[in-house]
């Protein structure tokens, strides 16, 4: 079977590096052309050297590029629930290998060119990087199978009332891609917060002797060290689901939708527009909505990539 070339955009971040190792775990299904990082969850140079870090630990690789340090025009907000360093309070080791490149959206473009097949993106971070690439190269289009992203939401927020943490950073960047014309899948928050790890899912992996499975739940767990949390709390592992849907789509449910971005300054700022109207019809829909997910099967999909990587 053909292996899809990806290029993974990420502001690690605890769930993005859930999605790089899921990504890591089914390399025989996904042919990881690169990793790029750009400013979000912490700042540029934070989230690059949390990468570096993650594969120093791992003691693999992939060819890794940073990219955006701040958004299109706003200045960046980077968010609170990955704590100062970005991945909670676990104690990576000091980075041991460099970046092939500080210029994300070049790598990006020379990846997709180079490439003989197309090659998908997936973004799960704020979308400065890929909205830069879009319109310093729109030649670029034609080469970009899909751009599988985590963000956005359809009817509620998480760091607003309206708006969903990726989109809120940079709307503009958000703006040009959904407006770009290439097949678009989102993973918006109806369907992230349901793709859930639980407590005794995070307690197990906590108790793991295996390397890779222990971090995950640390890592993971800092999230309940934010707020009082029950018990039967369970935390979503958002950007894990733009790799999920590239290896079991089948797993999802969506809605072909209209999307696009309010880039208001106002209480509507970084809004994902879906046109919920069911008597309107468009000739091509945007994007493809992921809406639901089983979160059993979802759980056990990620967490057996995990236990296996146990075994790198
Ligand atoms: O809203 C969730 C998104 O914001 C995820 O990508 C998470 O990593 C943060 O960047
Ligand atoms: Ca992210």
């Amino acid at each position: 079977m053909t292996r899809r070339n990806i290029i993974i955009d990420c502001d690690p971040g605890i769930d993005d590096v859930l999605a790089i190792l899921l990504a890591l775990a089914n390399q025989d299904k996904l042919n990881i052309l690169g990793v790029t990082t750009v400013a979000g969850n912490q700042t540029l140079e934070k989230v690059t050297s949390n990468l570096l870090k993650l594969y120093t630990y791992l003691g693999v690789k992939t060819e890794t590029a940073s990219g955006s340090v701040k958004p299109l025009i706003r200045e960046l907000r980077v968010g609170t629930v990955h704590g100062e360093t970005g991945l909670g309070d676990f104690e990576f080791p000091q980075p041991e290998i460099e970046l092939n490149s500080t210029n994300a959206v070049t790598f990006i473009y020379d990846k997709i060119m180079q490439s003989k097949e197309k090659v998908t993106l997936v973004p799960i971070g704020p979308l400065t990087n890929i909205g830069l690439l879009l319109s310093t190269f729109p030649e670029v289009k034609e080469k970009i199978e899909l751009i599988s992203l985590m963000g956005g939401s359809i009817f509620t927020g998480n760091i607003t009332s309206k708006a969903e943490f990726n989109i809120y950073v940079d709307p503009e960047a958000a703006k040009i891609v959904f407006n770009s014309g290439v097949p678009i899948v989102m993973s918006g928050l109806e369907v992230t917060h349901k793709a859930c790890i639980n407590k005794s899912e995070i307690r197990d992996l906590m108790n793991s002797q295996g390397k890779v499975s222990k971090m995950c739940g640390e890592i993971i767990n800092y999230y309940f060290k934010l707020e009082k949390v029950t018990e039967d709390k369970m935390t979503p592992i958002h950007d894990a689901c733009s790799i999920m849907y590239l290896l079991y789509p089948e797993i999802f449910e969506y809605k072909y939708m209209q999307i696009d971005v309010d880039c208001s300054e106002g209480y509507n700022r970084g809004m994902t527009v879906a046109d919920t109207r069911d008597w309107i019809k468009y000739d091509n829909y945007n994007t493809k909505a992921l809406l639901n997910v089983d979160r059993d099967v979802f759980s056990r999909i990620l967490l057996n990539a995990i236990y296996k990587l146990d075994n790198l």
